[in-house]
């Protein structure tokens, strides 16, 4: 079991000097999930939309894109002055789940596109984004889902493969990982209150090149870059050959992989009296 607040600073760390080697790499992946999470948040024009653990801005800018007007926040000051940059439309601020700077009801609807995952209590994290939700309003959230979500989860296997070792810098496991299959996931949204909750797989490729795609992520991501990072060169020599090995059977001609990516997508309402509007 990872203590919540440890889990929490080794985010903070982990997340430091990030936002641009992510924007250019790992946000190309998450940006498939931010139609289908604005869609079962009811995002349309006139919505005022929470988006939370922005990163460089993927979900803002469609929201934006569809008349929403958009708050955003991150916990990271890099990736939020990201977001605040690419979108000056939009109200951008530091805030860390999960503890919101925002008043009861604020928002007709609220989205996290893959940071629920990094909090360390997602419990106390849903209570939270329920919160400044208004009654009738919703909430939705996306997550991995492994062994299924192949793009990454080949970084955790060659690790094995190669024998490398745990860091004790490195969380053993995320707090979320309990919850990241539909039943648990679904179960955090009726505990925090929701109601017409839902869950439903989303599934794409991610067509890169494998060199790129070893960078995107040791450069752009937290856990599997920490816990690579750390190996001393013959083990980091070893990691990246399981890593040629598993990815081989994904080579499409021209020297690219696609990688299969698999993702949940959870939404509910917040119970009580909906007022007249977008959602
Ligand atoms: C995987 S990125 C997702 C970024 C963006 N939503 C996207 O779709 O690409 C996770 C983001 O959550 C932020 N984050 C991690 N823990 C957080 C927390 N407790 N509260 C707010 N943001 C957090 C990180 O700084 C990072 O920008």
């Amino acid at each position: 079991v990872t203590d919540p607040e440890l889990f929490d600073a080794f985010e903070r760390t982990g997340w430091r000097g990030r936002a641009s080697a992510y924007e250019r790499g790992f946000a190309r992946v998450t940006v498939h999930a931010v139609g289908p999470l604005l869609d079962a948040a009811g995002v349309a024009g006139g919505s005022a939309v929470l988006d939370v653990g922005c990163g460089p801005g993927p979900v803002t800018g469609l929201a934006l894109a569809r008349g929403a007007r958009v708050t955003a926040v991150d916990a990271d000051q890099e990736m939020f002055e990201t977001t605040a940059r690419r979108f000056p439309e939009a109200t951008v601020l530091a805030a860390r789940l999960p503890a919101l700077p925002f008043g009861d009801d604020e928002f007709d609807a609220v989205v996290g596109n893959f940071v629920i995952n990094h909090t360390g209590d997602p419990p106390v994290a849903l209570r939270e984004l329920v919160r400044v939700l208004r009654p009738g309003g919703r909430l939705a959230l996306t997550c991995w889902t492994y062994p299924s979500m192949r793009a990454m989860d080949v970084f955790r296997e060659a690790v094995e493969a190669a024998g490398a070792p745990h860091p004790r810098s490195v969380p053993a496991t995320a707090p979320f990982s309990a919850f990241a299959e539909r039943g648990p996931f679904a179960g955090l949204f009726t505990s925090a209150g929701c109601t017409e909750v839902m869950v439903d797989a989303l599934r794409w490729t991610h067509r890169v090149d494998p060199e790129r795609w070893w960078r995107d992520v040791l450069a752009g991501t937290c856990v599997n870059a920490a816990v690579i990072a750390s190996q001393p060169p013959d083990l980091l020599a070893r990691v990246k050959a399981e890593y040629d090995r598993l990815v081989a059977p994904y080579a499409v001609p021209g020297g690219d992989v696609e990688l299969p990516v698999v993702a949940l997508l959870a939404a509910g309402r917040k119970p009580g009296h909906q007022r007249s509007g977008p959602n």
